[in-house]
């Protein structure tokens, strides 16, 4: 990767030096309007644009573009050969722009703005344009033809628009192109052969779109090849053969289409490859041999195949491989020791195949593993036992295979492990007490084996843990005082064992299915299907009555002198606290740095270097309190880092929010609530290291014309009670409960299923009885409620009132600003002005067809309770408690068809007394 954007910067040098060299020449050439012309085209275009982007552009005044015009470059000769405007919010057409008043145009660069309508067919006028880069902006149509009339072109960027219609085979005539991006459009139809005839092609882009067809066999012509990248099509038929005939070739990328046929030959010997992708196709052929040595390889994923042949130990002579995954085929033989001299590897996945023999020992060597999947194949012997040399090992799944012997002992000292998957095998003997180290886990599965013996009550120790399961084992005895201490456990399943006594009295434990629990010698709980625990209620109630009166005699003895102690303590700290801040600010380097469950430093060094060092190309975005960066690591795994903004008078970041957030969050374990991973705190350098959301923000979501209009009536509806289960937890279930006080569909993270994360507590704060003291004002302007304007006092109903504005932001796929005013000038129940006949089928977001049956039932309830939780007087707010209740009952059809129902007939207070 580095390397290309070296190659595109010294292409983007060339083109600068061109644009000056040439202006003399054109100043020279006859039939150029003189300079006022250009001005005007400049101006007419302007006035074309909002009255926003009319502000961007105010220097843009007077008949001479050449003298401080933001944007605009000029010849020595004083004509418009450049108009640079990358970001800066523009919304207008290029149809107002006259191109034929601008002829000597080298470069248009109108990168991430909000250029809307059609590439207009007069672009073609540009006969010197060099550089067309109108990638992220809203232009739809097709490409016009009249592009290839462009002949001096040497980069065009069309990117992330919602372009459709075919690629036009008249690009085929612009032999000086270098760079053809067009990835992210609508584009249908099939790549056109004349593409091959590009000699000087270095880097072709056009996934994501929508293509079909094969590819041109013309594509073994393009010699200069360095990227070819293809993914996210429906491109089908074989892959060119000698893609790789100029050496070039860095980058090779068509997952997910539906090629057929073999791996190209020329990959072989391609020594130049850095990433290579063909997974999700169709591709078939022995692969023992396909591939070579590659020095430069830093991922290669060939899964969802239907390869077959041995897993090639050429792949453990590429020095540089981080990831190597070829699950899903159907390789056979056994792991070629060989794979552990490739001591970069991050990933190894080789699961879903049929692959037989015992895991080699070597592996072992592979110390920067974070995953080793070898799931679902026919492995035999042992587990090695010297896999827990492994030290960074996060994922270690071998379920589904034919392992024997134990459960080694030293897995323990994975210490970093996450997930843990030894089901369905053969393994035999008790379960080792060392796992009960594993401070990290989240996930064991042992079920399917023949563990015998007790639960080893250290066990207990896994505070992580959030799913179990031991099911189909011989394990006995009883369970109830070691599962309890597990109180992060969300899902268990210790079916089809020996086991007996009383269940642990645990959320997860209350909440199982029968089928999670039966077939047991003896359990017994109040769980329907179980049998009582005879006695044993009672006599605890009366127990714990003993205890408390007990616990209470003894505090009321021990109270002054505690109350003397902590007094004291408080004294020390602040004392200490006071010398220590005056020592920190002399120490530059102070580190403070944690990083829970992976080794520190490294991860430090990883997070500058995957951000380079926090560059603005990275941010994803920007709130309040910070900024966040996606850190891409080589092994493919992402990662979002949230950067804290210093305060401006002091050096230290904003460690009053830092602390704040993490508190919050490391308190918090929730579907539907931003898992936090771990934080560094220097001074200049706070961030917290969260996961990371594909997705990315519900206002990103709700804003892009393109993805809006898939995100559908459902997926919506679920966001939205994703949310309601969060907050519930956070308002009612946390303790002492947490206001989230931003809650705004910036701070609301989508995942690649579309289950909604709240992020950013910045500014939540715990709800402490007492405490009505709020310094200062948080939250978005927009969604806070409006008693905050003339009071402090933030309580939970606050972010009720900013839910009902998100949920309405969600249903209608914009701020319902306009909608809430009127509601609020309005009485506050009465309500009977503006909106009185508005149609709920009119106020939902246009951009998807009129919701149907169920959906739209349950669409109409959720703006009920929305309208509900945006009452002006917070006590008539319902709880999220409510809400959540509310949601989770079965509801009557509509009296009303969908398309007649008003919005005050959904404010009606006799209609919605059940949510009061
Ligand atoms: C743009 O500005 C003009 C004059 O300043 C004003 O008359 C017009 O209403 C504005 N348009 C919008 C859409 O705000
Ligand atoms: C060419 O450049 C000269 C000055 O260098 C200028 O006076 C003249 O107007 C330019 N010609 C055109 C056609 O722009
Ligand atoms: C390429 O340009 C020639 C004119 O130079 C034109 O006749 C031809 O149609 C163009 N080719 C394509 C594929 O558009
Ligand atoms: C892509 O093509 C498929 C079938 O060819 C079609 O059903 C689908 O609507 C197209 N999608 C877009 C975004 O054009
Ligand atoms: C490749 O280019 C050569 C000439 O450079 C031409 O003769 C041949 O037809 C081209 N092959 C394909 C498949 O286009
Ligand atoms: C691979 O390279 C060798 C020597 O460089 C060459 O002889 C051979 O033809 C090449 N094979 C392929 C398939 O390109
Ligand atoms: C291997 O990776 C390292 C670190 O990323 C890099 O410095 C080195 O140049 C790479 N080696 C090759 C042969 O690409």
């Amino acid at each position: 990767m580095p390397l290309s954007n070296k190659k595109l910067s010294l292409i983007l040098a060339f083109i600068n030096f061109f644009l000056l060299a040439c202006s003399e020449q054109l100043n020279a050439s006859s039939g150029i309007p003189p300079v006022a012309y250009q001005a005007k085209a400049l101006l007419a275009w302007k006035a074309g644009f909002d009255n926003q982007s009319q502000s961007v552009v105010a220097s843009w005044k007077g008949n001479s573009p050449c003298s401080k015009w933001i944007g605009i470059s000029c010849s020595r000769g004083g004509n418009v050969i450049r108009i640079s405007l990358t970001s800066y919010g523009l919304r207008g057409k290029l149809h107002d722009l006259n191109f034929s008043s601008l002829p000597n145009l080298l470069k248009i660069d109108l990168f991430n703005n909000s250029i809307y309508g059609t590439i207009p067919q007069e672009i073609g006028k540009l006969k010197y344009l060099m550089y067309l880069e109108l990638a992220r902006n809203g232009l739809t149509g097709k490409i016009p033809d009249s592009v290839g009339d462009l002949r001096n072109l040497r980069v065009i960027q069309l990117y992330e628009n919602q372009l459709s219609g075919h690629i036009p085979p008249t690009l085929g005539n612009l032999t000086m192109l270098d760079s053809l991006f067009l990835h992210l459009n609508f584009l249908s139809g099939s790549i056109p052969s004349e593409l091959g005839k590009l000699k000087n092609l270095a880097y072709l882009r056009l996934s994501s779109n929508n293509l079909t067809g094969t590819l041109p066999l013309e594509f073994n012509n393009l010699t200069r090849l360095v990227a070819f990248r293809m993914s996210e099509n429906l491109l089908t038929g074989p892959l060119p053969d000698n893609i790789c005939a100029g050496g070039l070739l860095e980058k090779f990328t068509v997952p997910n289409n539906r090629f057929t046929g073999p791996v190209p030959r020329s990959l072989k010997n391609c020594t130049s490859l850095y990433r290579l992708r063909l997974d999700g196709n169709q591709l078939t052929g022995d692969i023992s041999e396909a591939f070579g040595v590659y020095p430069h390889l830093n991922y290669v994923d060939l899964s969802r195949n239907k390869f077959y042949g041995k897993v090639s130990s050429n792949w453990g002579l590429c020095k540089n491989l981080t990831s190597l995954r070829i699950s899903d085929n159907n390789m056979s033989g056994q792991i070629s020791p060989e794979l552990g001299k490739a001591t970069l590897l991050v990933e190894l996945d080789l699961s879903r195949n049929h692959l037989v023999g015992g895991i080699p020992n070597s592996l072992a060597n592979l110390a920067s593993l974070l995953e080793l999947l070898l799931h679902d194949n026919k492995l035999s012997g042992d587990i090695p036992p010297d896999i827990a040399k492994l030290p960074n090992l996060a994922n270690l799944n071998l379920g589904n295979n034919n392992l024997s012997g134990l459960i080694p002992k030293n897995l323990a000292m994975c210490r970093h492990l996450l997930n843990l998957n030894l089901s369905q095998n053969c393994i035999r003997g008790r379960i080792p007490s060392e796992i009960g180290s594993l401070q990290s886990l989240q996930y064991l599965d042992l079920s399917w084996n023949l563990l015998t013996g007790e639960v080893p009550k250290v066990l207990g120790g896994l505070r992580s843990l959030e799913t179990l399961n031991i099911s189909h084992n011989e394990l006995n005895g009883s369970i109830k005082s070691t599962f309890e201490l597990m109180q992060s456990l969300i899902s268990v399943d210790i079916s089809y064992n020996q086991l007996e006594g009383p269940l642990p009295d645990t959320k997860a434990f209350r909440e199982a299915p029968v089928a999670a629990l039966e077939k047991n010698k003896g359990l017994c709980g109040n769980i329907i299907g179980l049998d009582k625990c005879p006695g044993i209620q009672h006599d605890e109630g009366k127990q714990k009555q003993h205890r408390k009166l007990f616990i209470l005699i003894l505090l009321s003895l021990l109270a002054v002198p505690i109350f003397l102690y902590i007094s004291a303590l408080i004294v020390y700290y602040l004392h200490h606290r006071a010398r220590n801040l005056k020592t920190k600010a002399t120490i530059e380097d102070t580190n403070l740095f944690t990083i829970w469950s992976y080794d520190s430093k490294i991860v430090y060094e990883e997070i500058v270097r995957a951000t380079d060092n926090f560059n603005a190309d990275h941010c994803i975005g920007t709130g309040g309190s910070g900024s966040v960066y996606k850190a891409h690591f080589p092994s493919g795994q992402n990662w979002a880092i949230k950067r804290l903004h210093a305060p401006e008078d002091e050096m230290l970041p904003d460690l009053k929010s830092f602390t704040n957030e993490i508190r919050t969050l490391t308190s918090i374990k929730h579907r539907n609530i931003v898992k936090l991973y771990g934080f560094c705190s220097k001074p200049q350098q706070s961030f917290l290291i969260y996961e990371f959301l594909e997705r990315g923000s519900l206002s990103n979501i709700l804003n892009n014309q393109k993805i809006a209009a898939n995100f559908e009536w459902i997926q919506r509806l679920n966001v939205i009670k994703d949310v309601v289960s969060g907050l519930s937890y956070m308002h009612h279930d946390c303790k002492p409960s947490i206001i989230h006080r931003d809650l705004s569909s910036k701070n609301i993270l989508l995942d690649s299923n579309s289950v909604a994360h709240i992020s950013d507590f910045g500014t939540a704060r715990f709800l402490k009885p007492n405490s009505s003291n709020w310094t200062s004002f948080a939250g978005t302007y927009g969604y806070s409620a409006p008693e905050l304007a003339y009071t402090m006092n933030v309580d939970e109903k606050c972010d009720v009132y900013s839910f009902g504005i998100l949920a309405m932001e969600v249903i209608m796929g914009r701020h319902p600003g306009d909608l809430v005013s009127s509601l609020s000038t309005s009485s506050a129940r009465s309500f009977q002005s503006s909106v009185d006949e508005t149609l709920v089928k009119d106020v939902v977001d246009q951009r998807l067809p009129s919701p149907k049956t169920h959906v739209a039932e349950e669409m109409v309830y959720i703006i009920k309770i929305a309208l509900a939780c945006l009452h002006l007087i917070p006590q008539c707010r319902p709880t999220f408690r409510q809400v959540s209740l509310q949601l989770s009952k079965r509801r009557p059809p509509l009296q009303t068809a969908f398309h007649m129902i008003t919005l005050s007939q959904l404010l009606d207070p006799r209609r919605d007394q059940s949510l009061h």
